[in-house]
């Protein structure tokens, strides 16, 4: 699967939304989240970042390590949904995301 991490919180630029072939890019509150069971690899969001959020979970920096697993606790309570675009905009993020200080510009 692939991870999106901290340069995604508050900004939330979305360009990643329109190139993903399953819609398994689902919108938090502070930031987006891959639904790792239905992405499919192809790579496609990944170069479309203006803020290189996106990485091949192998990939992912040591320092952004836990938006690995929070790539994973954001669906503790939406499951596999299957299609982002039917949740729409969801109002919460895994707790420690909530409480980062305020980023982006
Ligand atoms: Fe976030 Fe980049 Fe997508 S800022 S919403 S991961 S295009
Ligand atoms: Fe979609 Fe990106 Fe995975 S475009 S299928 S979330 S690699």
């Amino acid at each position: 699967t692939y991870v999106i991490a901290e340069p995604c919180v508050d900004v939330l630029d979305r360009a990643c939304v329109e190139e993903c072939p399953v819609d398994c890019i689902y919108e938090g509150k502070r930031m987006l989240y891959i639904q790792p069971d239905e992405c499919v690899d192809c790579g496609a969001c990944e170069p479309v970042c203006p803020v290189e959020a996106i990485f091949y979970e192998d990939d992912v920096p040591d320092e952004w390590e836990r938006y690995t697993a929070a790539n994973v606790d954001f669906f503790d309570t939406l499951g596999s949904p299957g299609g982002a675009s039917k949740v729409g905009v969801t109002d919460h993020d895994p707790e420690w995301i909530m409480k980062l200080p305020p980023m982006g510009e």
